[in-house]
């Protein structure tokens, strides 16, 4: 169980729900029932309603969910109605990607500030925010009240920041070197291994062939 009693698999679901409801929202539909949700979501009806009864039931029988309303809790519950500032170490090709996506900040992740201790990147601006070096990381994150760090450097590098940041009282890292992180149990890490999805496609992809391949196989004989 995850903060307030509710799963980390229900945790994991919640941004999808998020992404749903959000786009009903700019449709304009106000109201939308488990069934209708669970056609375009392609979840089944019951586990939207075991999800989302996980937060007080916020559907009515016969009326079906309030979609505005549902869409505030869920971000409520995600955090996402408040501010989150955030900074990038290693401002190389991921992190300026990053820094460069400006949907973050509609969610409310600010980027606050990014470091790189390559001299050629030192005083370069993305997207408005300068790249700094790393030596006054420490203050920066005290003066800018930064709660996430983003980790795109090279995992050699990783355990060394990750230190200098949980020492500088950041309790959540964004992680995409590819390392596991020793941290302080009031630390959050969320690990981002896009390799690692990419491998999860493969696997699928290959079993739905070799399926097929046996399926013909079968027919042929
Ligand atoms: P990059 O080489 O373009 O950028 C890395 C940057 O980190 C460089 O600018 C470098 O100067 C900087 N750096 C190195 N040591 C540093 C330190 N101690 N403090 C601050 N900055 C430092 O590489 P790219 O493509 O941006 O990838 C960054 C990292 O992310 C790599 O380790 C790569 O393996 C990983 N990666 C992870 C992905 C994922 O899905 N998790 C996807 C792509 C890359």
């Amino acid at each position: 169980m995850e903060g307030k009693g509710i799963s980390r698999a229900v945790i994991e679901r919640l941004p999808r729900y998020y992404r749903y409801l959000g786009e009903l929202l700019e449709e304009g539909v106000e109201r939308i029932s488990s069934g209708e949700l669970s056609r375009r979501m392609r979840v089944t009806a019951s586990q939207i309603r075991q999800d989302l009864n996980n937060f007080g039931g916020f559907g009515q029988q016969g009326y079906g969910y309030n979609v505005k309303y549902l869409y505030d809790e869920i971000g409520k519950i995600l955090g996402i109605d408040r501010q989150h500032n955030l900074i990038i170490i290693g401002s190389g090709n991921l992190g300026q990607a990053i820094a460069n996506y400006a949907n973050f900040e509609r969610r409310g992740f600010i980027v606050k500030g990014m470091f790189d201790v390559n001299p050629k990147l030192i005083g370069k601006v993305v997207r408005g925010v300068e790249i700094m070096g790393v030596e006054n990381l420490e203050d920066f994150i005290v003066e800018n009240d930064v709660q996430i760090a983003a980790l795109t450097i090279p995992k050699t590098k990783a355990p060394e920041i990750a230190d200098r940041l949980v020492a500088a009282g950041i309790k959540a890292i964004w992680n995409f070197a590819h390392i596991d992180l020793d941290v302080p149990d009031d630390v959050v890490v969320e690990n981002v291994h896009l390799s690692e999805s990419l491998m999860r496609l493969s696997y699928r992809v290959c079993s739905m062939q070799d399926q097929k391949a046996g399926e013909i196989k079968r027919t042929q004989k």
